[in-house]
């Protein structure tokens, strides 16, 4: 009867198919180039490439997201940590997410963000996907209220010295600041290179 508890995996997530994952990888490559070759952001560069003195450099921050998901990109639901996770048993044995295994979903990416630390895409789950999602992830601080799903990401890349589980929470502080009322582009730009970037814009 234990038996679930110890077999618990690392995490459960959707993991995207080989071509899809490859060209989500190649979309953030060219919004990293592309970044980094811009004019507006070029006033944040120091935060990303100090020894950059020459302003008509561009910043490669390929290389300063150094640290890259090794296999297909995926979106976390639960990291339940081999069962230690809190929440980990619950989570594990809901019917939703029983049903779910083997079972192909749609995500949608609604848009690519970087900060100093981290790149991800932003995914907005459907409310198919929400039943899959976890109640007690969506915070930063537990008198947090955002939307359930506000977390949903796809880790592109991680600064050096920093953790993958980075990316959600720099996700869940864009929620954060949009909540706040931080929307359109001068705000985007301000807060650049904290502000989220649209994928088609
Ligand atoms: P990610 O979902 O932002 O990419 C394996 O380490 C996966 O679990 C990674 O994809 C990672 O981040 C996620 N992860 C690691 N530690 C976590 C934690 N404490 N909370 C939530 N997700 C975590």
């Amino acid at each position: 009867p234990n038996l679930e508890k110890e077999f618990l995996p690392m995490y459960f997530g959707w993991f995207l198919n080989r071509k899809t994952s490859e060209n989500l990888r190649k979309i953030g490559q060219a919004f990293l180039d592309e970044l980094g070759s811009s004019k507006a952001f070029k006033k944040e560069s120091k935060h990303f490439a100090p020894a950059i003195e020459d302003p008509k450099l561009k910043i490669d921050l390929t290389s300063y997201f150094v640290k890259r998901p090794p296999s297909v990109l995926h979106c976390t639901t639960k990291y339940t940590d081999f069962g230690k996770a809190p929440g980990a048993e619950e989570y594990a044995q809901q019917e939703a997410v029983k049903a779910a295994y083997g079972k192909a979903f749609t995500l949608t990416i609604s848009a690519l963000f970087i900060t100093t630390k981290t790149a991800g895409a932003r995914v907005d789950l459907t409310d198919q996907d929400l039943l899959l999602w976890p109640n007690d992830v969506d915070k930063i601080q537990p008198t947090d209220n955002l939307p359930k799903g506000s977390r949903a990401h796809v880790t592109l890349g991680c600064a050096s010295g920093i953790e993958a589980v980075q990316t959600g929470i720099d996700l869940l502080e864009f929620v954060k600041l949009e909540k706040a009322g931080n929307k359109g582009l001068e705000t985007v730009q301000e807060l650049l290179p904290h502000g989220p970037c649209p994928l088609n814009g």
